[in-house]
């Protein structure tokens, strides 16, 4: 049996260990061992919850436990959680999180402590949608020429139902965050520094790239107003937030902004919660993958996939790619 600690049991924590308990025989199948959440953290312990798992409001006691054998993270913020995972992984335990903010800014250095401890990520970018597996396995073939799309589920939603609907900014947005799409601080999402967070992540694996959020172009939705997104139409445009990619003789650009597109495009089309990105491998062509961004159990999911290839034995740096293959290309100013 393998046991699970849970650093955070809100929205995507609570689905982790519910679908572990519901879905325990299909989990156990495909990893080839019983997966049992044993402990999990939070701040108020009398908050009614949706699952029954025994709790503490002490998480450095989920990281000691004689009894986990895998830490999960999913309590949110940088500096807080990147002790609990460098003590978790300093004690040889696996770590999977789905938090890019922590990524975004401690990757490396986290993947250097692991060392060849897992430490695994598929939920802190595009939720439910296996980007970065594919990305790390799939196309591993290929010189990634580019990687964009929309990475931010609240904004998606936000966007939609402004438009499509009409509903107000503010009323969207206190939606988004009743549906648990939205971060704690929802300025991360409006403003774009989540899309970009998840955009470094991407382009550490495929490029390589050590940059900070600070250092590259960030824009959100804030200033978007119902006349842009009139005029967008009109000329047959819909408006996006947009993550994007382009590797160029130089390096890499990267910049995340509300982007016009062709109402036609398969990206204008994709709607509410969804995200997808277009990834461009120098072989195989234009990939696109879509599917639920945010949300409890479309994150679960993810999280989960990533607990199933630990049990199987998978391990090794998930963070860029070894030194000596493509990695380290610099950032460079877009054109
Ligand atoms: P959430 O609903 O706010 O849940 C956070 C959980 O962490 C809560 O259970 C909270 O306890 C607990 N917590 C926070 N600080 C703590 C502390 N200092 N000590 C103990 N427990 C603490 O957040 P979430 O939406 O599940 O997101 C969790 C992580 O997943 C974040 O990094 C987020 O960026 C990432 N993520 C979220 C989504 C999504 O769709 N929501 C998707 C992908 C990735 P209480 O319950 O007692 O407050
Ligand atoms: N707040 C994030 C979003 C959660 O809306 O996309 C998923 O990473």
């Amino acid at each position: 049996m393998v046991k699970i600690g849970i650093l955070g049991v809100g929205t995507v924590g609570e689905s982790v260990a519910k679908i572990l308990l519901e879905n325990a025989d299909i989990i156990e199948a495909r990893a080839g061992k019983k997966i049992v959440p044993v402990l999990g953290a939070v701040r108020d312990l009398n908050k009614p919850r949706d699952v029954s798992i025994p709790l503490t409001d002490d998480p450095g006691e989920v990281i000691e436990s004689a009894d986990v054998d895998i830490v999960v993270e999913l309590m949110g913020g940088i500096e807080k959680p990147y002790r609990l995972v460098r003590k978790a992984l300093e004690a040889g335990k696996p770590v999977v999180t789905a938090n890019k903010a922590l990524l975004a800014y401690h990757r490396y250095e986290l993947q250097e402590i692991a060392g060849e401890i897992p430490l695994f990520y598929e939920a802190s970018v595009a939720g439910g949608i296996p980007i970065i597996g594919a990305l790390r396995n799939g196309l591993s073939a290929n010189h990634i020429e580019s990687i964009k799309g929309i990475m931010n589920g609240t904004c998606n939603y936000m966007l939609t139902k402004m438009i499509q609907e009409g509903v107000a900014y503010e009323e969207v947005l206190k939606e988004a965050q009743e549906l648990g799409y939205a971060e704690a601080d929802p300025t991360f999402d409006v403003g774009g520094y989540d899309a970009a967070h998840k955009l470094l992540i991407l382009g550490s694996i495929a490029y390589g790239i050590d940059a900070k959020p600070e250092e590259i172009i960030i824009e959100g939705i804030e200033e978007i107003s119902p006349t842009d997104v009139e005029f967008a139409r009109e000329f047959g445009y819909e408006i996006k937030l947009l993550g994007i990619a382009k590797k160029g003789e130089k390096g890499v650009e990267m910049r995340v902004h509300a982007t016009m597109i062709p109402a036609k495009s398969m990206i204008a089309k994709v709607d509410g919660v969804m995200n997808a990105v277009s990834v461009v491998g120098d072989r195989v062509g234009e990939t696109m993958f879509y599917g639920p961004g945010a949300g409890g159990d479309a994150t679960a999911s993810a999280v989960i996939a990533d607990i199933v290839e630990i049990v199987r034995g998978n391990s090794g740096p998930m963070l860029g790619y070894k030194k000596g293959l493509e990695s380290g290309l610099p950032l460079v100013p877009p054109e």
